[in-house]
């Protein structure tokens, strides 16, 4: 049984708890082995321009080719988007089944800049927000507070607004705030995709070479057909189903249908 496994009363009161608060700590969620190996390929992800030509295959001109490498075909990146621990918190809090819509991989440094105030929630085609998405945020390397700290605004998901409606704030304090600074190797905070949240950049404290190992993942409520975020989102999902990733446990993880045609934000 995961650490993270709890009764039905308890996956009762943690519903309710993300349900009001739109957050879950999930401290040291991943084990060791794990994240080593996710670390390693992070800095091949990044060192290697793995990450540069995913970024550009989203901005280039359309129709996109897909990169020659996506993250979740490095084994260990596979192994996180369907970490079965994590998966079971996703399935106490969505119900099943849910589908998963994308993952992004980073490494921050000391001098990364910060992230003003949004969210990442997407639509989908019936409008309906009473369907949840979530974002796995995994730190990977943990956090110490010197490499920007995430700031969550709890219970800001339920107010409807646009994803950069208070990006004029950039990343300034705001009343009711929860600064998440301190979190041990292989945390994950699993966000309502709606809630406000922020990288706050903490200038000046950062050691030479210290750097944050960040990956985050998000799934989706089944219902409804959510905008997909990259122009080759078929080969993605269709490089999860050949590669086999959760083991046919998660029957519409990785199924198109839930989606509908890319198109580019204006
Ligand atoms: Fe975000």
């Amino acid at each position: 049984m995961s650490l993270f496994s709890v009764d039905s009363g308890a996956v009762a009161a943690r519903r309710e708890q993300f349900s009001r608060s739109g957050f879950l700590v999930l401290s040291g969620l991943l084990p060791t082995p794990l994240r080593e190996r996710v670390m390693r390929e992070v800095d091949h992800w990044v060192d290697d321009g793995l990450r540069a030509r995913s970024i550009a295959a989203c901005v280039g001109p359309e129709p996109a080719q897909a990169p020659p490498v996506l993250e979740l075909e490095l084994p260990a990146h596979g192994e996180l988007l369907t970490h079965q621990p994590l998966l079971e918190v996703v399935e106490g809090l969505l119900g099943a089944p849910f589908v998963f819509h994308h993952l992004h991989s980073d490494r921050h440094g000391p001098g990364t800049a910060g992230k003003p105030w949004h969210h990442d929630y997407e639509p989908n085609d019936s409008g309906d927000r009473g369907l949840h998405m979530v974002h796995a945020l995994h730190y990977i390397s943990g956090l110490d507070g010197t490499v920007g700290n995430l700031t969550l605004l709890p219970g800001s998901h339920h107010e409807p607004r646009g994803k950069s409606a208070l990006a004029h704030l950039g990343t300034a304090r705001q009343p009711g705030e929860i600064v998440v600074d301190s979190l041990p190797p292989g945390s994950t905070v699993l966000i309502n995709s709606a809630l406000l949240h922020a990288r706050r950049p903490v200038p000046g404290t950062g050691e030479p070479g210290s750097a944050r190992y960040f990956v985050d993942a998000s799934y989706c409520q089944t219902g409804a057909r959510w905008r997909p975020v990259k122009p080759y989102w078929r080969h993605m999902l269709a490089r999860a189903r050949d590669l086999g990733l959760g083991g046919g446990r998660w029957p519409e993880l990785f199924a198109e249908r839930h989606f509908t045609e890319y198109a580019r934000s204006a």
